[in-house]
Formats: structure tokens, sequence, C-alpha cells
């Protein structure tokens, strides 16, 4: 098969977790005979850099003549630090998301057996945690109206919906609740705000739809203590935007490292795949940074734009594999020695070519 794979590295470890992540698949479509042809653009700081634009038209033909995209992270700190700079690498990223119409950010999380005692957290509570959120991912507070007054003492953010936004979410959410434990939870914060309850009356409407999913609603407070407290509680969750935001970093903490949560970005256009860790600058070009969320990402991408089911479940295996043979980065190895970034990514591809 061909594969036509747009990449985009970005700043801060994106392009070393790319790398790695990059070096697997090559090694995956030679055993598997597949045919990629990369595509790299520039996203972020990076594309600022160079042409003043975060995310450039030529960045966007890119993804749209691409099946998938591979996708590192954005941000530097030198804008981080200066709240006054015009434009920004975040925004990139979040117009690339806009502009692609992908509404729905899939992040799983589950447990590896082998870092079930590494964890901040008692295994008896994490153990068997296996559950996937569905954030909205092009709307609410991200999108809506901002800005400061005239004397510049003053700012607001807007958190907006429209019922086709929450729909089209929401169902992404009961279709995958369908093919698990048909369990949906829909978070929010209905007491106080009101696109959250035209989240829950939306939802409400949809549940005849899918008469055989067990619907609940919970709020957004309660959720991020429960998701500690008892993670195997939960199964599907959907929820907005700056919600799901937040309580992915959180769910992190179960998995054992935010260097291990991938996602996948879908809707419209061509679907993006990228860790959730973020640019992680402090490790920018230090060969420490995580490579198997990236890695993982890819996994996913082969799963569900290539239906490579086979070759998805080999780079799954593989990753765990790394982990219970305690070939890991820092951020995993704890008292242990710890692994390169590129030196994980090389004993999987060693471990590829002798399978
Ligand atoms: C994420 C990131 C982004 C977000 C940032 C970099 C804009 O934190 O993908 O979770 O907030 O969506
Ligand atoms: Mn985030």
């Amino acid at each position: 098969m061909e594969l036509k794979i747009g990449l985009l590295p970005g700043d801060g470890i994106g392009p070393e977790v790319i790398k790695e992540a990059v070096k697997v698949l090559d090694s995956i479509a030679n055993k598997f005979n597949h045919k990629i042809f990369w595509n790299e653009g520039l996203v972020g700081a990076a594309a600022i850099d160079v042409t003043g634009d975060p995310y450039p038209d030529e960045t966007h033909k890119i993804c749209l003549n691409s099946d998938a995209v591979l996708f590192g992270a954005v941000g530097d700190p030198k804008y981080d630090n200066d709240p006054t700079a015009k434009i920004r690498p975040e925004e990139g990223l979040l117009r690339m998301r806009k502009k692609l119409g992908l509404y729905a950010n899939i992040r799983p999380t589950y447990t590896f057996d082998s870092l079930l005692e590494k964890s901040p957290i008692k295994k008896s509570i994490i153990q068997g945690t296996d559950l996937v959120f569905v954030r909205e991912l092009t709307g609410g507070i991200y999108f809506g109206k901002r800005g400061r007054n005239k004397t510049d003492d003053y700012a607001y953010d807007t958190c907006e919906y429209n019922v086709n936004e929450i729909k089209r979410l929401a169902k992404i959410g009961f279709e995958l609740a369908m093919k698990r434990s048909k369990k949906l939870c829909c978070i929010d914060k209905a007491n106080v705000l009101e696109t959250s309850r035209l989240w829950r009356q939306t939802v409400q409407s949809l549940e005849k739809n899918y008469p055989e999913v067990n619907v609940s609603y919970e709020f957004v407070d309660a959720v991020a203590m429960r998701l500690i407290h008892s993670p195997s509680y939960y199964d599907v969750l959907i929820t907005s935007n700056l919600f799901g935001d937040i309580l992915t970093d959180e769910a992190s903490v179960i998995s054992g490292s935010m260097g291990l949560m991938p996602s996948a970005s879908v809707g419209v256009e061509t679907s993006i795949y990228e860790p959730i860790h973020g640019s992680f600058p402090q490790a920018k070009g230090k060969n420490i940074a995580n490579p198997l969320a990236t890695i993982l990402s890819a996994s996913m991408m082969f799963e569900r734009s290539f239906n490579l089911y086979e070759e998805s479940k080999l780079i799954r295996d593989l990753v765990n594999e790394s982990i219970s043979n305690n070939i890991v980065t820092k951020d995993l190895s704890g008292d242990g020695k710890s692994f390169t970034t590129e030196e994980v990514g090389d004993w999987i591809v060693e471990r590829i070519r002798k399978k």
C-alpha cells in the first residue's frame, strides 16, 4: 500500500520524537511492503522563524494532500514569557485544527503492567483503567470572542457552542461507546455554565438513537476528583475543549507519564496524530524526550487512517515490550538506567527487524 504521510515536527522536542517515529514507521513499512511518501512542513515557532506565520499556507496544503499527518509539538518559551507577543506558535496548532475541521480529539488512557508500581497513585486504584477521552477541539473558549479594553486593564475570553458542534462530537463519543463497553460520561459544568446546559440537553436528545448506551452526566470538578480516585469507573468520556485539555493531562498520571499519551484529531479533512505532551523546551536537544507517545500516535494512525491493524498492533506491542524491558527514557526509568530518545527508537526498530 502507498501511504502519503504529512510530517510536522514543530518545536522543542517535536523534531526529536518525530525522528524516532519516522524510523519506526519506515521499518514497519519495509517489513509489510508498504511505501511511505513523507511530506514535511513547518509549524509553530519553527514556521514563524522562517515565514512569519505559525501555520503557513504551504503547510495547510501538505495536510490537505496527505492521507494522514504526524505532528510533533509547538511552543517556545520566548513567546510564553512575552504576554504582548502578536503571533504565537500555539496559534499555528489551533488554526490547523480549525482549518482542517478536526473537531474531535481522541485521547486514550490505559495502564502498562510494568509501570503500575511506579505511579504516584496506588496500583490497586489504577489497575484495569482503560478509558478514552473525546475532547471537542475546534470550539469553546479556545475559539470564542476574546480581547482587551482600550485602557488595557480588562480582558475577556468567551465560551461558545452551538448544537451542531456538540452533536457531531457527541456522536463520535456514542459510536465509540458502542464499540467498547457502552458506557458514556458527558462532562460539563451545567450547574453554572449555559454552554454546559446546552451540551447536556443536546447529548440527552441523542440518547434515544443509542438505547444500549448507558449515559451519565457529571460535573467537571467531580470528574477531576473521581478520575484519580477511581479511574476504572470510566470508559468513554466526552467533553468541551478546555475541560478536555485539563483532564487529559491529569489522566496521564494514571498511565505513568505524559510521554506515553498519544492522540488522534479527527473531523472533516485529514486526521492529525500527535502526542499530547507538548514541546517540553527544557528537554530540547538533550536526547532525553520520551518518543513513545509519538510512536503510539503513529500506531493510532495506522489503525484509524489506513486500517492497517496488524502493523498498528505490532507497534503497540513493541512499545509495551520496550517498557517491560526497561528500555525507557528518564521520565520512566526511576532509579534504574535510562535510555536516550534515539536508543528507545533504535531498540524498537531492531525488534521490528527481528520479528
Ligand atoms: C494540547 C495542547 C494545546 C491545547 C496547546 C499547545 C495549544 O496543550 O494539545 O493539549 O491546549 O490544545
Ligand atoms: Mn494540553
